[in-house]
Protein backbone atom coordinates (compact mmCIF):
# COMPACT_ATOMS: atom_id res chain seq x y z
CA UNK A 1 0.00 0.00 0.00
CA UNK A 2 1.61 3.22 -1.16
CA UNK A 3 1.84 6.54 1.11
CA UNK A 4 -1.52 7.92 -0.66
CA UNK A 5 -3.59 4.74 -0.29
CA UNK A 6 -2.17 3.76 3.55
CA UNK A 7 -4.02 8.05 3.91
CA UNK A 8 -7.06 6.87 2.63
CA UNK A 9 -7.75 4.04 4.15
CA UNK A 10 -7.38 6.09 7.26
CA UNK A 11 -9.31 8.50 6.54
CA UNK A 12 -12.54 6.36 5.77
CA UNK A 13 -13.96 6.33 9.02
CA UNK A 14 -13.44 10.25 9.53
CA UNK A 15 -14.59 11.72 6.40
CA UNK A 16 -17.87 11.88 4.45
CA UNK A 17 -17.65 7.83 2.86
CA UNK A 18 -19.83 8.77 -0.35
CA UNK A 19 -19.94 12.40 -2.75
CA UNK A 20 -22.38 14.40 -1.99
CA UNK A 21 -22.06 16.92 -4.85
CA UNK A 22 -25.54 16.96 -6.09
CA UNK A 23 -26.55 18.17 -2.78
CA UNK A 24 -23.99 20.59 -2.26
CA UNK A 25 -24.48 22.08 -6.07
CA UNK A 26 -28.73 22.03 -4.86
CA UNK A 27 -27.44 24.15 -1.45
CA UNK A 28 -24.83 26.48 -2.99
CA UNK A 29 -27.66 27.14 -6.20
CA UNK A 30 -30.05 28.42 -3.37
CA UNK A 31 -27.37 30.46 -1.17
CA UNK A 32 -25.91 32.16 -4.68
CA UNK A 33 -27.85 35.47 -3.33
CA UNK A 34 -26.75 35.48 0.31
CA UNK A 35 -23.34 33.64 0.47
CA UNK A 36 -21.33 37.04 0.06
CA UNK A 37 -22.54 37.99 3.52
CA UNK A 38 -20.73 34.80 4.98
CA UNK A 39 -17.74 35.41 2.65
CA UNK A 40 -17.18 39.29 3.94
CA UNK A 41 -17.69 37.52 7.79
CA UNK A 42 -15.68 34.74 7.64
CA UNK A 43 -13.26 34.63 4.89
CA UNK A 44 -12.41 38.42 3.91
CA UNK A 45 -9.37 38.20 6.48
CA UNK A 46 -7.77 34.68 4.63
CA UNK A 47 -8.32 35.74 1.23
CA UNK A 48 -6.92 39.02 1.94
CA UNK A 49 -3.41 37.40 3.28
CA UNK A 50 -3.77 34.14 0.57
CA UNK A 51 -3.02 36.47 -1.89
CA UNK A 52 -0.66 38.21 -0.33
CA UNK A 53 1.32 35.09 -0.24
CA UNK A 54 0.37 33.79 -3.17
CA UNK A 55 2.36 36.70 -5.01
CA UNK A 56 0.70 36.22 -8.21
CA UNK A 57 2.43 38.35 -11.08
CA UNK A 58 0.22 40.55 -13.38
CA UNK A 59 0.10 38.44 -16.74
CA UNK A 60 -0.13 35.26 -14.96
CA UNK A 61 -2.78 32.83 -16.36
CA UNK A 62 -4.50 31.90 -13.01
CA UNK A 63 -7.63 29.85 -12.04
CA UNK A 64 -9.95 29.46 -9.16
CA UNK A 65 -11.93 26.52 -8.47
CA UNK A 66 -15.00 26.96 -6.57
CA UNK A 67 -15.20 30.77 -6.94
CA UNK A 68 -18.34 30.66 -5.06
CA UNK A 69 -19.74 34.10 -5.02
CA UNK A 70 -16.20 35.57 -6.11
CA UNK A 71 -14.91 38.04 -3.22
CA UNK A 72 -11.44 36.25 -3.83
CA UNK A 73 -11.77 35.73 -7.66
CA UNK A 74 -12.62 39.94 -7.73
CA UNK A 75 -8.98 40.41 -5.88
CA UNK A 76 -8.11 38.25 -7.89
CA UNK A 77 -8.71 39.72 -11.13
CA UNK A 78 -7.94 43.27 -10.22
CA UNK A 79 -4.12 42.36 -9.37
CA UNK A 80 -3.92 40.43 -12.61
CA UNK A 81 -5.10 42.82 -15.41
CA UNK A 82 -2.53 41.99 -17.62
CA UNK A 83 -3.32 37.90 -17.33
CA UNK A 84 -5.92 35.38 -17.96
CA UNK A 85 -8.40 34.51 -14.79
CA UNK A 86 -10.45 31.66 -15.16
CA UNK A 87 -13.15 30.27 -12.41
CA UNK A 88 -15.14 27.90 -12.18
CA UNK A 89 -17.82 26.47 -9.63
CA UNK A 90 -19.89 23.52 -9.63
CA UNK A 91 -23.24 25.71 -8.72
CA UNK A 92 -24.07 27.41 -12.38
CA UNK A 93 -26.07 30.07 -10.30
CA UNK A 94 -23.09 30.91 -7.94
CA UNK A 95 -20.96 30.69 -11.37
CA UNK A 96 -22.94 33.19 -13.33
CA UNK A 97 -23.99 35.34 -10.66
CA UNK A 98 -19.89 35.71 -9.90
CA UNK A 99 -19.55 36.32 -13.90
CA UNK A 100 -21.64 39.09 -14.12
CA UNK A 101 -20.20 40.57 -10.50
CA UNK A 102 -16.87 40.35 -12.03
CA UNK A 103 -17.89 42.29 -15.74
CA UNK A 104 -18.90 45.17 -13.30
CA UNK A 105 -16.28 45.40 -11.50
CA UNK A 106 -13.48 44.45 -13.48
CA UNK A 107 -14.67 45.49 -17.28
CA UNK A 108 -10.96 45.71 -18.74
CA UNK A 109 -10.22 42.23 -17.22
CA UNK A 110 -9.74 39.04 -19.02
CA UNK A 111 -11.64 36.78 -16.81
CA UNK A 112 -14.21 34.09 -17.45
CA UNK A 113 -15.99 31.49 -14.83
CA UNK A 114 -17.61 28.06 -16.05
CA UNK A 115 -19.83 25.91 -14.30
CA UNK A 116 -18.09 22.65 -13.96
CA UNK A 117 -16.84 20.00 -11.22
CA UNK A 118 -13.20 20.20 -9.85
CA UNK A 119 -12.99 16.71 -9.76
CA UNK A 120 -12.68 16.59 -14.01
CA UNK A 121 -11.55 20.27 -15.15
CA UNK A 122 -12.86 21.03 -18.56
CA UNK A 123 -9.00 21.90 -19.11
CA UNK A 124 -5.94 21.31 -21.20
CA UNK A 125 -2.53 19.93 -19.13
CA UNK A 126 -0.72 22.46 -17.86
CA UNK A 127 -2.74 25.58 -18.70
CA UNK A 128 -2.13 27.49 -15.56
CA UNK A 129 0.55 29.46 -13.75
CA UNK A 130 -1.00 29.38 -10.53
CA UNK A 131 -4.03 27.69 -8.79
CA UNK A 132 -6.12 28.73 -5.90
CA UNK A 133 -8.82 27.42 -4.03
CA UNK A 134 -10.63 28.59 -0.60
CA UNK A 135 -12.93 25.91 1.26
CA UNK A 136 -13.58 23.69 -1.28
CA UNK A 137 -12.11 20.61 -0.02
CA UNK A 138 -14.12 20.52 3.17
CA UNK A 139 -17.39 19.36 1.51
CA UNK A 140 -15.67 16.68 -0.72
CA UNK A 141 -15.56 13.24 0.24
CA UNK A 142 -11.63 11.71 0.71
CA UNK A 143 -11.65 9.98 -2.61
CA UNK A 144 -12.98 13.31 -4.20
CA UNK A 145 -10.49 15.43 -2.53
CA UNK A 146 -7.57 13.42 -4.32
CA UNK A 147 -9.26 13.49 -7.63
CA UNK A 148 -9.45 17.17 -7.31
CA UNK A 149 -5.50 17.54 -6.24
CA UNK A 150 -5.01 15.28 -9.33
CA UNK A 151 -6.69 17.37 -11.47
CA UNK A 152 -4.70 20.65 -9.91
CA UNK A 153 -2.02 19.10 -10.81
CA UNK A 154 -2.71 18.14 -14.19
CA UNK A 155 -3.73 21.17 -15.48
CA UNK A 156 -1.02 23.71 -13.79
CA UNK A 157 2.46 24.29 -15.76
CA UNK A 158 5.74 22.53 -14.01
CA UNK A 159 6.82 24.75 -11.09
CA UNK A 160 3.61 26.48 -11.08
CA UNK A 161 1.97 27.48 -7.62
CA UNK A 162 -1.06 26.57 -5.70
CA UNK A 163 -3.00 28.16 -3.03
CA UNK A 164 -5.14 26.27 -0.79
CA UNK A 165 -7.11 27.54 1.81
CA UNK A 166 -8.87 25.49 4.77
CA UNK A 167 -10.93 25.60 7.38
CA UNK A 168 -8.26 26.24 10.77
CA UNK A 169 -8.54 23.29 13.31
CA UNK A 170 -6.38 24.76 15.64
CA UNK A 171 -9.80 26.05 18.04
CA UNK A 172 -11.25 22.80 19.69
CA UNK A 173 -14.28 24.61 21.09
CA UNK A 174 -15.17 25.80 17.14
CA UNK A 175 -14.36 21.86 15.89
CA UNK A 176 -16.77 21.27 18.32
CA UNK A 177 -19.64 23.45 17.39
CA UNK A 178 -18.35 22.95 13.43
CA UNK A 179 -18.75 19.27 13.79
CA UNK A 180 -22.69 19.54 14.99
CA UNK A 181 -23.38 22.26 13.01
CA UNK A 182 -21.90 19.80 10.21
CA UNK A 183 -24.27 16.77 10.69
CA UNK A 184 -27.54 19.48 10.44
CA UNK A 185 -26.25 20.52 7.28
CA UNK A 186 -23.38 18.90 5.48
CA UNK A 187 -23.90 19.32 2.35
CA UNK A 188 -23.14 23.23 3.03
CA UNK A 189 -20.86 22.89 5.88
CA UNK A 190 -18.93 19.81 4.98
CA UNK A 191 -16.18 18.18 7.09
CA UNK A 192 -12.94 19.82 8.21
CA UNK A 193 -9.89 18.64 7.20
CA UNK A 194 -7.07 21.14 8.57
CA UNK A 195 -5.41 18.49 10.01
CA UNK A 196 -5.25 15.93 7.19
CA UNK A 197 -4.62 18.46 4.58
CA UNK A 198 -0.50 19.55 4.24
CA UNK A 199 0.14 15.44 4.67
CA UNK A 200 -2.33 14.99 1.90
CA UNK A 201 -1.17 17.90 -0.72
CA UNK A 202 2.24 16.04 -0.25
CA UNK A 203 1.08 12.63 -0.87
CA UNK A 204 -0.52 14.34 -4.10
CA UNK A 205 2.90 15.46 -5.47
CA UNK A 206 3.11 18.93 -3.99
CA UNK A 207 6.25 20.59 -2.36
CA UNK A 208 4.57 22.82 0.53
CA UNK A 209 6.53 26.61 0.77
CA UNK A 210 3.97 28.61 3.31
CA UNK A 211 1.70 27.60 5.92
CA UNK A 212 -0.10 30.77 7.88
CA UNK A 213 -3.49 30.65 9.93
CA UNK A 214 -5.49 33.30 10.89
CA UNK A 215 -9.24 33.82 12.42
CA UNK A 216 -11.94 36.43 11.71
CA UNK A 217 -15.06 36.74 13.93
CA UNK A 218 -14.16 33.43 15.73
CA UNK A 219 -14.03 31.67 12.34
CA UNK A 220 -10.28 30.15 11.78
CA UNK A 221 -8.54 29.39 8.41
CA UNK A 222 -5.84 27.79 7.44
CA UNK A 223 -3.72 29.09 4.33
CA UNK A 224 -1.11 26.90 2.62
CA UNK A 225 1.10 27.65 -0.46
CA UNK A 226 2.47 25.03 -2.13
CA UNK A 227 4.33 24.36 -5.76
CA UNK A 228 3.52 21.50 -8.68
CA UNK A 229 6.80 19.42 -7.96
C1 LIG B 1 -17.71 27.17 1.04
S1 LIG B 1 -17.98 27.82 -0.57
C2 LIG B 1 -16.47 28.71 -0.81
C3 LIG B 1 -16.60 29.83 -1.81
C4 LIG B 1 -15.37 30.70 -2.02
N1 LIG B 1 -14.25 29.91 -2.50
C5 LIG B 1 -14.98 31.46 -0.78
O1 LIG B 1 -13.78 31.50 -0.47
O2 LIG B 1 -15.84 32.08 -0.13
C6 LIG B 1 -17.75 26.39 -1.56
C7 LIG B 1 -18.02 26.57 -3.04
O3 LIG B 1 -17.55 25.36 -3.67
C8 LIG B 1 -18.43 25.02 -4.71
N2 LIG B 1 -18.25 23.57 -4.96
C9 LIG B 1 -18.63 22.53 -4.20
N3 LIG B 1 -18.25 21.37 -4.74
C10 LIG B 1 -17.59 21.69 -5.89
C11 LIG B 1 -16.95 20.92 -6.90
N4 LIG B 1 -16.91 19.58 -6.86
N5 LIG B 1 -16.37 21.57 -7.95
C12 LIG B 1 -16.41 22.93 -8.01
N6 LIG B 1 -17.00 23.72 -7.08
C13 LIG B 1 -17.58 23.10 -6.03
C14 LIG B 1 -19.81 25.40 -4.17
O4 LIG B 1 -20.75 25.55 -5.21
C15 LIG B 1 -19.47 26.71 -3.43
O5 LIG B 1 -19.65 27.82 -4.27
Amino acid sequence: MNQLEGLLENWRTERLPVTIANRTRRVYDLLARVYPISSYLFHARAHRLALELAAIENGEKVLEIATGSGEMFSRIAGGNAKGLNVGLDLSPSMAARTLGRLRQEHPEVNCTIEAADSRLMPFRDQSFDHVVCCYLLELLASNDIVRTLHEVQRVLKPDGKFTLIMIGQNHESFNQAYRIASKVVPAFLGQQMDRRGPEILEACGFEIEQTRTVTQTLYPSRIVVSRHS
